[in-house]
């Protein structure tokens, strides 16, 4: 007789990163390249929509992170993870959550007003609006926070 309980069988494997870097811009510039070469290692493609979305949200959260939530001396944090979607959960679909975390945890993201961004001003966080499917941000005690952005995932690391 074939069993009542369903086996939970991951589509995408569930799967976790995360690096300590400097809070430069050269360690903002690592976090991208870390993170293009870690999606690489699990499989997407590096010229895919998901890969160059997350390599953009990293981008502008890591860029964020070492000039608005810098604390001298201190590095920031990038975690990378991926949540799996599950033959039991089909209404959960797989993301993959981008998270930054800076020791500045006073001060937050502040999005310009309406569209008010300029070309000095306020670019980063609609990018983020704009690509990513969710972001917020979370205390990070004791002094810090985390900005996340997550994106939805395809059934699979195909692009
Ligand atoms: N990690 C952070 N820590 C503290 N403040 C932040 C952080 N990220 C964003 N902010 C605040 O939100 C504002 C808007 O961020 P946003 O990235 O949109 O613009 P920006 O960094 O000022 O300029 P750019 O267009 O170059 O990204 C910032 O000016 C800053 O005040
Ligand atoms: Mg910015």
């Amino acid at each position: 007789m074939k069993s009542e309980t369903t086996e939970r069988q991951p589509l995408i494997p569930s799967a976790h990163f995360r690096q300590q870097l400097s809070a430069t811009r050269r360690g903002a510039r690592l976090a991208r390249l870390l993170a293009v070469q870690q999606l690489a290692d699990w499989g997407w493609a590096r010229d895919g929509e998901t890969v160059q979305t997350a390599a953009l949200l990293v981008a502008e959260l890591a860029a964020n992170a070492v000039v608005h939530g810098r604390v001298a001396g201190r590095d920031f944090l990038l975690t990378l993870a991926v949540s799996p979607t599950t033959t039991t959960l089909p209404t959960a679909p797989a993301a993959l959550r981008i998270a930054v975390s800076d020791c500045r945890g006073e001060r937050l993201p502040a999005p310009a007003p309406g569209s008010q961004s300029t070309d000095e001003y306020g670019r980063g966080l609609l990018i983020i609006e704009t690509l990513a499917t969710r972001w917020g941000t979370e205390p990070r005690p004791p002094s810090g926070k985390t900005v996340w952005a997550e994106i939805v995932l395809g059934d699979g690391p195909t692009g």
